[in-house]
């Protein structure tokens, strides 16, 4: 581990609707394990991390901490929308953090080069990092009634993954400065009118909303076909 210290933020607050397996998402195990210990073991295993805070829902803060032993994470209740529980975590950063990242447990198979490429490119001197991938299918906007109305050009497109990356400095400012739920945690960084980077994403770091998702990642994991919440 080289520089300052990196804290990386991990929302693991939310309940997981569309998932509906009937406990908060990041407590739903992956093959065998909950996806918020594989998301902070991702993070500690990439050796550019040095401490997580976990958000979770208030009533699973004793849980989350039975959960992950011996790593130095600290556990805190989140909120009701994924930024307040984000700000709940920024608070709980230590404050000589110099870079902290903000990683969805909900991406539990994040492979370890994501997380270097976001942390090099914030200490190469960008204030907002994120990964991203190109889009790989045509994207039409529709009307109400679902007529199409134009094709977007494809070729200036990105799908935003995480972690994101910022200057603790600047997360701070744009949290302080009244954080829009409606945008991704970039988006604030972005509206204070600073630069955000781009690196490469990887498929791996893709998002378990549906039962979908959370089959494909059972699957990735070596999982019998028929692993996974029923989709069939
Ligand atoms: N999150 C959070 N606090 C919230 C809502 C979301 O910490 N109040 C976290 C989730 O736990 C997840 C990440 O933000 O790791 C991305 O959110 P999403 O995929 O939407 O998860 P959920 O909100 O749990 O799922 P859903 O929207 O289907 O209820
Ligand atoms: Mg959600």
């Amino acid at each position: 581990m080289s520089g300052s210290p990196v804290v990386a933020v991990l929302p693991a607050a939310g309940s997981g609707v569309r998932l509906g397996a009937g406990v908060p998402k990041a407590f739903v195990e992956v093959g065998g394990v909950p996806m918020l210990v594989r998301a902070v073991d991702g993070l500690l295993g990439s050796g550019v991390v040095d401490h997580v805070v976990v958000v979770v829902p208030a009533e699973q803060v004793h849980d989350a901490v039975g959960l992950l032993p011996g790593r130095p994470v600290t556990v805190v209740p989140g909120g009701a929308d994924r930024t307040a529980s984000v700000a709940a975590g920024l608070a709980a950063t230590r404050p000589d953090a110099e870079v902290v990242l903000v990683h969805d447990a909900a991406r539990p198979l994040t492979p370890a080069g994501v997380v270097r490429r976001v942390v090099d490119a914030v200490r190469a001197g960008a204030p907002a990092v994120i990964p991203v991938l190109p889009v790989t299918d045509t994207v039409k906007t529709v009307d109400p009634a679902g007529t199409v109305l134009s094709t977007v050009d494809r070729s200036t497109l990105r799908a935003v993954q995480t972690p994101q990356g910022f200057r603790a400095r600047e997360l701070r400012l744009a949290y302080a400065s009244g954080p829009d739920p409606a945008t991704d945690d970039a988006g604030l960084v972005e509206a204070l009118g600073e630069p955000v980077a781009t690196v490469a994403g990887d498929p791996l770091a893709f998002k378990v909303t549906t039962g979908w998702d959370l089959r494909i990642a059972g699957l990735l994991l070596g999982g019998a076909p028929d692993e996974g919440v029923g989709i069939e």
